[in-house]
């Protein structure tokens, strides 16, 4: 079974990170899937919502860090930039339905998501700089924008995981649920949404976005840049190191 999971029916195209094993942890290849599955569906005129799942208990631990230290993004096409410029591009309505872990990337994707549902265990991190490294997917701009500095730096400094109840009071989810009514409630509304005009809600979300754009898209490369340099830096390697061999990284002489 695939590590990535495309369904669509009925105008909603389901995306659903399947690698349970590995906590959901996405690889260049699955990030490559999920780049090629956003390109599709924002160009398929069939396709009106997209929504991204994982399962009850994890939604995605980010990052695979073996893979990503062995097959670093090494240029701007890389799968991981190609899928992180698809979903701050996407024309049209992006929803996720998220339970469990969501570690890095599966917390920073969010904040490009129109809608948001989440489960109760639901448990939202950014552990960039625990890891040697900073934000990506412009989150640098989008959490300080979203949570107001100052929690933007306990999300992005401290790096510490904050609950559902807390990303509900903060505007990052807009409804928390028990875990097994989730992906449902999600489908419900992206049903209701795929019932709408296409155009209206495509230069409704337009409109409400272009604000930012252009912002969104240069913090991105910026980031992109620094994330890239930083991950052959002595303090990542020694953070993905201290994960490998399951002990507590050392900054002390960094
Ligand atoms: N990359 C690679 N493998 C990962 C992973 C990741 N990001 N996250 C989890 N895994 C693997 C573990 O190595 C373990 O593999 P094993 O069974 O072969 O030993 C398996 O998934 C289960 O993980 P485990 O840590 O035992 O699960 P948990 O329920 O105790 O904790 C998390 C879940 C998500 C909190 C924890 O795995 C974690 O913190 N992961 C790292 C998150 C991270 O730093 N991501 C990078 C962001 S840039």
């Amino acid at each position: 079974m695939s590590d990535i999971l495309v369904h669509t029916e009925a105008g909603i195209t389901t995306l659903t990170f399947n690698r349970p094993d590995k906590k959901n942890s996405i690889t260049a290849a699955m990030y490559g899937a999920l780049a090629d599955a956003v390109a599709a569906a924002a160009a398929d005129p069939a396709v009106r919502v997209l929504v991204f799942q994982g399962h009850e208990t994890t939604f995605s631990a980010g990052n695979d860090i073996g893979d990503f230290l062995n097959n670093p993004p090494a240029t701007e096409d890389s799968p991981v930039f190609r899928f992180l410029r698809g979903i701050a591009q996407f024309p049209k309505p992006l929803l996720a339905a998220v339970c469990g872990p969501a570690v890095g990337i599966g917390t920073t994707l969010l904040f490009h998501c129109d809608l948001v549902y989440a489960g109760d265990n639901a448990a939202f991190s950014m552990p960039f700089v625990n890891l040697g490294l900073c934000p990506e997917a412009a989150s640098s701009l989008l959490v300080p924008q979203m949570l107001g500095y100052h929690r933007a730096a306990e999300a992005l400094l401290l790096g510490e995981p904050f609950m559902a109840e807390a990303a509900l009071e903060v505007g990052l989810v807009n409804r928390v649920l028990p875990p097994s009514e989730v992906t449902g409630y999600a489908q419900s509304v992206a049903r209701k949404l795929a019932a709408k005009p296409l155009a209206s809600l495509v230069e409704t979300k337009r409109l409400m976005k272009k604000g930012n754009a252009a912002l969104v898209m240069a913090t991105m490369a910026e980031e992109g840049a620094s994330f890239g340099r930083m991950l052959g830096e002595p303090a990542a390697r020694e953070a993905f190191g201290a994960f490998m061999e399951r002990r507590k990284p050392d900054f002390s002489k960094l």
